[in-house]
């Protein structure tokens, strides 16, 4: 198991996966434990997590996607919704317009780290037609659909992308 530090250097979006190796059921119980272990506005945890594994729905998302096929070719597609209803009750809205997307969101990012941590790699997907994702999945129609992550066993290791230096986007007081 990796420390934190060397599991946040190791993610890299993955675009290629082994199509043999599916995601044992324990290891994806465990990402989704860490999604859930993430902080939300007033412990609310604002979203759903629908977890797609059949190919069909897969190749659909692929298409509301814009064609991603990498999205069909994971094994499991995580589907990160925000579920404003359910913030709104508490924080109004303050909660449904903001709480619920940052809820949702902080969510998704501990999955993807706790994706490379169980020795898997992913993709962050925010480039989707929204009506599209919604059919596909049959969606109640109180749920926003706000990323993707294709998770699956690399078959690629990608150069490091580049980060903008520290400089330019930390301003000290
Ligand atoms: C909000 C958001 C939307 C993204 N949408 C897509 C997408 O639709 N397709 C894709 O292949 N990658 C997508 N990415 C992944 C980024 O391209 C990737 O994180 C970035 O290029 C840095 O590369 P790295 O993840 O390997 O560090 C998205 C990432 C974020 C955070």
């Amino acid at each position: 198991m990796w420390d934190f530090f060397e599991t946040v250097r190791h993610r890299h979006s993955i675009r290629k996966y082994q199509p043999d190796m599916p995601v044992e059921a324990e290891k994806l119980y465990a990402i989704l434990e860490m999604a859930c272990a993430a902080p939300s506005a007033g412990d609310l945890q604002a979203y759903r997590i629908i977890v797609v594994r059949d190919l069909a729905e897969r190749t659909a998302l692929a298409e509301a996607c814009d064609d991603q096929v990498f999205i069909a070719e994971a094994p499991v597609c995580l589907v990160f919704c925000a579920d404003p209803t359910r913030s709104a009750q508490v924080f109004g809205e303050r909660g449904a317009n903001l709480y619920a997307l940052q809820d949702t969101t902080i969510a998704a990012a501990y999955a993807q780290l706790a994706i490379v941590a169980a020795g898997m790699g992913s993709t962050w997907i925010g480039y989707f037609d929204e009506g599209r994702v919604r059919a596909a999945l049959k969606l109640e129609s109180g749920l926003v659909p706000l990323a993707l992550l294709s998770l699956g066993y690399p078959a690629e290791l990608p150069a490091p992308s580049s980060r903008r230096r520290l400089d330019e986007v930390v301003s000290w007081r």
